[in-house]
Formats: C-alpha cells, structure tokens, sequence
C-alpha cells in the first residue's frame, strides 16, 4: 500500500496530516433541455488517507455524479478535485484513463467481473498496461485474493461463485494497482444481510491498513460502520460528520 501521506498542516479532522483527497467548489450541471440541472451544487470537502467514508442521500441527490468526478469517468461544470496535491479535474482527456488506472479502484454494485474469466485472471487483468511482469501480476493476484479470503477459489468463474465471493474478487480487483482511494457505488447493494457485514468487514480492514475507502450507500446499517458519514441532498453537503462540531457518528 502506498504511505506518501504527508505529515504537515493541522487538518480539521482527527487523522491529521495532508488530505488524499480535496474537493472544492465542485458544480455540476446537466441541461434537461433548456432548464439547468444542478446535479452537483458547489460541493467541497477532504478526506484523510485511511479513511472510510459513506456518502448517503436519497435517489437523485447526485451520489453517483460526485463519485464519477472523483474517479474521472465525467467532469465538472466547474471546481476541482485534487489527489494527493494534484489536480485530476485539469488532466488532458488522454491521460484520463492512466489516472483512473493507477489512483482510483473502482467497486460497483453489481461487481462488473468478467464471466469468461476466472477469478485470478479478473484481478491480473486490471494490471495489464502498467508494465508489470506476468510473474508478478500472477503473484500479487494470488495475494489480493488469498487477503479476501478467496485463495481456494482462484480458478473459479464468477457464475460459479455467491455474491459475496464476486463482490470480494471486485474488492482484489480494485486494490490490484494500490490505488490512492478506492470508489464504491452501492458495494452491498445486492448481496444479503449476512454477506453485507463480510464486505463491510473487510472494507474496514482495509482502512485500517491505511486504504481510503469511499462508500455509497443507501443502507444507514452500512453507513453507521464508517468513520464518517457525508449526507446529501439536492447536489449539497446536508450534513457531515467529520467536520468539527457536527456530531461524531451521528445522524
Ligand atoms: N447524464 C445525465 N444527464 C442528465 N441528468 C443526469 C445525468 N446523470 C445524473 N443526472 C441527474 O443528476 C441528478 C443526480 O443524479 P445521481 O448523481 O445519479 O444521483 P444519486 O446517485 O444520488 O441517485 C439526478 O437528478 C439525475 O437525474
Ligand atoms: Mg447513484
């Protein structure tokens, strides 16, 4: 895992140090023919390395939207998001896909593997492209899903295996390049109660190595698991508990 995490400026939250990850002033609008629609309303915030933060809202609040800036699938209308110092949001559009591939892992709600592939090949296909050797790919493959629990399932093919098995794959898949952040859109989405604590579980574990982990979600049973709960609404911050003088843990 990466530890650039600088040590410098006093944060504002407990972890300290010089913020993964900064938000600022990020707008995004969609014109629904000739009516703005402000999908993201001037949205700033920072998230420390290590951190596991869910972001809640009702349907519509604009989740995804902030998420797809994030991991540089779309851009904003305006504003920035910056990755340890550095201004993704101004990339040129060729380099857009490097970025997304050596900083952000991306987990989806329904795991997005590739079914003609077993599980090994799913996380050393997200390696290809960035110069690592076969051996080593195949070796840090076998590592990742020996972490995830799933060493005794290398070659099986996702239709072969439970939710909670893929999404795991996903989750190798996703640390695969030791990405800065780690994006999950709805994670448990689609797994039941007793394989939503599996994943929640081992999402924190990773946080606690010192993987920044954001989560969205729906489920406030997920969300109360996290250090931190960004809350939505209308393209806004209605609430977050990481700033100073909301309530920790709170909602
Ligand atoms: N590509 C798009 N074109 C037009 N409107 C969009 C597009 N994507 C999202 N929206 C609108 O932006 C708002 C926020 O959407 P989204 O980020 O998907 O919300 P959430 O993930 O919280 O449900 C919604 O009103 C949605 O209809
Ligand atoms: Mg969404």
């Amino acid at each position: 895992m990466n530890s650039n995490g600088k040590n410098g400026s006093n944060g504002d939250y407990a972890a300290g140090g010089e913020p993964i990850l900064c938000i600022r002033n990020l707008k995004k609008t969609y014109m629904q023919g000739k009516i703005p629609l402000h999908a993201l309303n001037d949205v700033s915030f920072d998230v420390q390395k290590g951190e596991l933060l869910s972001i809640v809202g009702p349907s519509g609040s604009g989740k995804s939207t902030l998420l797809s800036m994030i991991g540089l699938l779309d851009r904003p209308t305006d504003g920035s998001v910056f990755i340890n110092g550095v201004e993704i949001t101004r990339a040129k559009e060729s380099e857009a896909p490097r970025i997304r591939r050596e900083k952000i892992g991306f987990v989806f709600q329904h795991f997005n593997l590739l079914s003609t592939l077993t599980a090994m090949e799913n996380v050393d296909i997200a390696m290809r492209f960035t110069g690592t050797s076969k051996n080593r790919r195949k070796e840090r493959a076998f590592e990742l899903l020996s972490m995830v629990g799933l060493g005794d399932r290398l070659k099986h093919k996702p239709s072969e295996l439970s939710g909670g098995q893929q999404q795991r794959i996903a989750i190798a898949r996703a640390l695969a390049n030791e990405p800065a952040i780690i994006l999950a859109d709805e994670p448990t989405g689609a797994v039941d109660t007793k394989t939503r604590e599996v994943i929640v579980e081992l999402l924190k574990s990773l946080s606690k190595k010192g993987q920044t982990i954001i989560v969205v979600t729906h489920d406030m049973d997920v969300a109360r698991q996290t250090d931190r709960i960004i809350s939505m609404r209308d393209g806004m911050i209605a609430s977050d508990t990481g700033v100073k003088g909301n309530e920790e843990h709170g909602l």
